[in-house]
């Protein structure tokens, strides 16, 4: 057994053992213990959120006073808390944005973890991560308070160093973070900007 197949197990297992929805949730647990990015009482929206793993942490995170808002182009049908909003929606849908705005209002927190339907083809893959990653960004961008916190996946390609250019523009603490949780194997990183530039 490898050592990346023996890690992916222990994660899964845990994860089933907690009663977690996937993997990631562990992720997501150790960065905002090592950066606090969320509070109770935060709004935060939460893109590529299915199957919910993220959303259970987030949803615990904010409390009752607090709102989630997942989106992701798969049904998530868990019976999350009532503080949690599902959009079954493309986020490169044209009316996604509007609709955001229009209903939802502005964000403390806006969090991605979208990843594409991976090829193999490393090169493709990462070029189509980007896109995602770009597209987060956009919608942090008019969505976000000033003040307001971005953590982004990305697979680790060509664009990584002009998209960490483009948030180190936007935001005033940035950080590149691997998590323990991400298999080593894997490109995937997350880029976490702190505080919105007004
Ligand atoms: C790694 S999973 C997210 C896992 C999630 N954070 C959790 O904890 O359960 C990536 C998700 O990104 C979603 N996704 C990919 N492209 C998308 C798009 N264009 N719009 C919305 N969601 C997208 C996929 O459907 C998939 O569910």
């Amino acid at each position: 057994m490898s050592g990346s197949y023996r890690f992916q197990d222990h994660y899964f297992h845990r994860a089933k053992k907690d009663h977690y929805l996937a993997r990631a949730f562990y992720k997501l647990e150790e960065i905002q213990k090592r950066h606090r990015l969320m509070r109770r009482g935060d709004r935060v929206l939460d893109l590529g959120a299915a199957p919910g793993s993220w959303v259970q942490l987030v949803s615990g995170v904010v409390g009752p006073s607090g709102r989630v808002v997942a989106v992701d182009i798969k049904p998530m049908e868990h019976p999350f808390e009532g503080n949690v909003t599902i959009l079954e929606r493309d986020v490169f849908e044209d009316a996604f944005l509007e609709e955001l705005q229009r209903d939802h209002g502005t964000f403390d927190v806006v969090l991605s973890d979208m990843a594409p339907a991976t090829s193999g083809i490393r090169s493709a893959d990462s070029a189509r991560s980007s896109l995602l990653f770009e597209r987060a960004l956009a919608v942090a961008e008019a969505t976000l308070r000033p003040g307001g916190h971005f953590l982004a996946k990305i697979f680790q390609g060509s664009e990584f160093h002009d998209l960490l250019v483009r948030v180190k523009q936007r935001f005033r603490q940035v950080k590149v973070v691997k998590p323990d949780a991400s298999r080593k194997v894997s490109k995937e990183i997350y880029i976490l900007g702190m505080e919105l530039k007004g």
